[in-house]
């Protein structure tokens, strides 16, 4: 075990001891790479990713479990994911055995940077990218992909308060039929706008509304969007430019099964997150995180008073013990890393 001191973890890139790496041209397939020690890379200025956005990645956990296993959470449904946007970036698509051996070696190498239970996660970032040199507007000859990982604790600051969201109105995330359905890259940086706005602003973080008509909420700049009302659960409907997210999926299954409330996909409207009883939102950074307040054009709307909801607390638990070995994993979402 490193020495590293596990309280304090915020959400930042430390290094760690390897990375992987491959290459693929278009037309190939991805063949396994190697791990190399971590450092920084070299790419010509004329690279794909740097002129064309050519590029997506992926994001997932390694925990320790209570007896002391490292185990990955889902990472099949990160291979998928990376799939789906290998093939709309036009990188040749990566398939599941090669991108889990990749996750696995990484995490296998660095499984000393695993926290202690309880204390935190190894955050892995899968990345791929054009390597080669692209003056007009295609897609490149060449790829890399690499696999790094960091230590983290808690994505916002101060552990987990209810977030202070404020409502997009001069910016979208995600045109309909574009690439907000991907893990692509460049949906991050039409993200950081606002985001910097937003937080200039003392918000954590921004709702981005779907840019046809702005009628429905699709999701936050990082995390899926929840609502409860009543015994009723709505989340956004997966319509192309919401990222279909991996703890969004496994918290439909936890309310839905677990729990044995009705869980709705559809359109969300802002009135509706108003009205709410809980509103919080998902993802493998932000786990299950409570909205205490949503900003919008008419003012602020408070939701939450300072703590966390019946029910969000509840599903934060449920998922947060299935992942440390807690609470059974009856889904069998854990995937144990064999040291
Ligand atoms: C835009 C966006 N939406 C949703 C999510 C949640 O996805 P997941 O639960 O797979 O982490 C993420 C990633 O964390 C994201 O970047």
């Amino acid at each position: 075990m490193q020495k590293i001191d596990w309280d304090n973890l915020g959400f930042d890139v430390r290094e760690t001891r390897s990375m992987y790496k491959a290459n693929c041209r278009i037309g190939e397939e991805w063949k396994l790479g190697g791990l190399i020690p971590y450092g920084t890379i070299e790419l010509s200025p004329a690279a794909g990713v740097l002129n064309y956005g050519q590029g997506c990645f992926e994001g997932t956990k390694a925990y320790r479990t209570i007896k002391n296993q490292v185990v990955l959470f889902r990472p099949e449904m990160n291979a998928k994911r990376m799939a789906m946007s290998t093939r709309r970036l036009c990188i040749p698509e990566m398939n599941k055995e090669f991108f889990l051996q990749a996750v696995e070696e990484t995490l296998i190498d660095n499984i000393d940077y695993v926290p202690p239970y309880g204390k935190g996660s190894l955050y892995i970032r899968p990345i791929v990218w054009g390597t080669s040199t692209a003056l007009g507007v295609k897609p490149v000859e060449e790829y890399t992909f690499m696999v790094f990982v960091s230590p983290v604790g808690p994505y916002f600051k101060g552990g987990v308060k209810p977030l202070r969201l404020t409502v997009s109105n001069d910016y979208h995330r995600a045109a309909p039929k574009g690439i907000g359905n991907a893990k692509a890259i460049g949906n991050y940086s039409a993200s950081l706008y606002p985001l910097t706005e937003a937080k200039n602003r003392d918000f954590d973080e921004v709702i981005f509304l779907n840019a046809k008509d702005e009628k429905f909420v699709e999701e936050v700049g990082s995390a899926n969007l929840f609502v409860l009302t009543g015994n009723t659960i709505k989340t956004p409907k997966l319509d192309g430019s919401i990222l279909p997210g991996i703890t969004r999926d496994s918290v439909i299954t936890l309310a839905k099964d677990t729990i044995g409330l009705e869980v709705l996909e559809t359109n969300v409207t802002l009135t509706e997150l108003y009205d709410a009883d809980e509103v919080f939102c998902t993802g493998t950074a932000v786990v299950v995180t409570p909205v205490g307040s949503i900003t919008g054009l008419d003012g602020k709307h408070k939701i939450a008073d300072g703590k966390m909801g019946q029910l969000t607390s509840k599903l934060r638990q449920l998922l947060t013990g299935i992942q440390r070995g807690d609470v059974s994993d009856e889904f069998g979402w854990l995937y144990p890393i064999k040291e």
